[in-house]
């Protein structure tokens, strides 16, 4: 954390950034490409089975969406994860990157191949119709492409689950003696996999039947054919990925649990928790609803049916990820780095000797402050240790803002209990803050800045006088 630029995101800040981006990867990754691929191929088996040329074609149509989709929004999101989590939490996609590196890059051969056979299954499909010798072996293309995308995630999501639940491997010596297999194997890899499975083929099937609607305006019998076949795929999935979610809830930390319902929604609205659970439940009964509906009255179905049922799975994912993320605080790598990229066998060395000691791009003159340092420099190397330490989660004016949070507390402009309240961060009230990892002299200089936001600039100096 300490020897990387530091890179502000004013306004939005980097939590939502990468939240937004992440999700689409998601949506995409989950639906077009992994759960895509399943239940494509099985359409076209389905087709090759019955000889069933219609349906081939409105499968191909549904293809070529998530084929763009998959290529274009994935590949351009796929890469805003990888600049996003280098700017935001290099330390951690470092450790991550020690621990995973031939995992990682066996993924990423894998990736290459599923875009290999995602290529020639899509661009033979026209050249190898029913009913020709060729279709079988472009059959087994599609099957090796739905393997190739389901081994990418397999293997991403051992590194998801890792980040929760790091198991033994928090045990082993690393780097001396790590253990491997132990990160591979962590608790929540194989739950949390088969209930990514799951929900990306309803995902996907969810989607299936939204543009199965728009491919089959002109034929009825074409379109309740498809409402029937993508809505028995999703309801097969249903109960698998209850029990798979349950499995896989079972693995999280206690205090993690314990943060499940702020993660739902906000700690504003925390006065009313079974608001989580209505929100939830609501989403879950509105795409259920829709699906059978337009299972049992595909002909009579309108379109917004199909979108009612296709934006409620959308807020679904989002709302399992945002969760995810947010009840692993403190953490990013679970009882081994917190969210700010300190690593937590380090804070004992971090409060004695100084924080910014490491900070190689922090300028010398802000790296030591002391008891006597001038009020300007303390105020700039205060700003210096939000920038390192508060801005993965807070902006100053826009989401999350450290200012707004700070006046809510009625504590503006006072450094006195700015100080004491960062002394505290990961308290019981706000267990998801990392503690501050730094020296006394280090806390005031940064609650003497933070009393500069929302102070007049004459009580500001005057705050930050020692
Ligand atoms: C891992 C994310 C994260 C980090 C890092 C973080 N915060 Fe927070 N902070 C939050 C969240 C989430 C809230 C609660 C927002 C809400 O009330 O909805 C919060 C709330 C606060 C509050 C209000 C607390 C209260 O009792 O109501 C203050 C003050 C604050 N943060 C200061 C800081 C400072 C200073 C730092 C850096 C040293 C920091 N935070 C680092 C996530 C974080």
């Amino acid at each position: 954390m300490f020897d990387f630029p530091i890179f502000d995101m004013p306004l939005v800040g980097h939590r939502l950034m990468f939240a937004f981006d992440a999700i689409v990867h998601v949506f995409i990754s989950h639906g077009a490409a992994v759960g895509g691929s399943i239940i494509l191929v099985l359409a076209q088996w389905f087709a090759i089975k019955n000889n069933d040329r219609k349906f081939d074609e409105l499968a191909y149509k549904i293809f070529f969406t998530f084929f763009v989709l998959a290529t274009a929004v994935g590949a351009l999101t796929g890469i805003g994860i990888w600049i996003h989590v280098n700017i935001i939490n290099p330390a951690a996609i470092g450790a991550l990157l020690r621990v995973f590196f031939w995992k990682w890059f066996i993924e990423w051969i894998v990736f290459n191949l599923e875009m290999i056979f995602l290529l020639i299954w899509f661009l033979t499909w026209k050249a190898r119709p029913l009913g020709t010798p060729g279709k079988k072996s472009h059959f087994k293309i599609g099957l090796y492409y739905a393997i190739a995308s389901w081994l990418t995630m397999a293997i991403i999501t051992a590194i998801l689950g890792f980040m929760m639940t790091p198991g033994n491997w928090l045990a082993s010596d690393f780097p001396t003696k790590p253990d491997y297999l132990a990160s591979l194997m962590n608790p929540s890899w194989i739950p949390s996999l088969g209930f990514r499975t799951f929900f990306s083929v309803i995902w996907a099937a969810s989607a299936a039947m939204m543009l199965s609607w728009f491919f089959t305006k002109q034929d009825e019998e074409l379109r309740a054919q498809a409402m029937r076949f993508f809505g028995r795929i999703l309801a097969a999935c249903i109960i698998p990925m209850i029990v798979f979610g349950y499995w896989y809830y079972l693995q999280f930390p206690q205090a993690a649990k314990d943060l499940f319902t702020m993660g739902v929604i906000t700690r504003r609205l925390i006065a009313t928790p079974e608001l989580a659970t209505i929100v939830t439940v609501a989403l879950a009964l509105l795409s259920l609803a829709s699906m059978l509906y337009l299972y049992f009255k595909p002909k009579k179905a309108a379109v917004w049916i199909a979108l009612v049922m296709f934006i409620a799975n959308a807020a679904l994912i989002s709302e399992f990820e945002r969760v995810r993320e947010f009840v692993r605080k403190p953490y990013i790598i679970y009882g081994y780095m917190y969210a700010n990229g300190v690593r937590v066998q380090d804070m004992a060395l971090l409060n004695k000797e100084g924080y910014l000691k490491n900070a190689a791009f922090v300028p010398e003159e802000y790296r030591n402050p002391t008891a006597t340092t001038p009020p300007e420099i303390r105020i700039k190397t205060g700003e210096y240790l939000y920038q390192m330490q508060c801005r993965y989660c807070h902006t100053i004016n826009g989401v999350n803002s450290v200012k707004a949070r700070i006046t809510n507390l009625g504590i503006q402009g006072n450094a006195d209990a700015l100080y004491q309240r960062i002394k505290g961060l990961n308290s019981a009230a706000t267990p998801f803050m990392p503690p501050f990892a730094g020296t006394d002299e280090e806390m005031k200089a940064l609650a003497a800045y933070l009393a500069t936001l929302n102070a007049p600039p004459s009580q500001a100096a005057a705050a930050a006088k020692p």
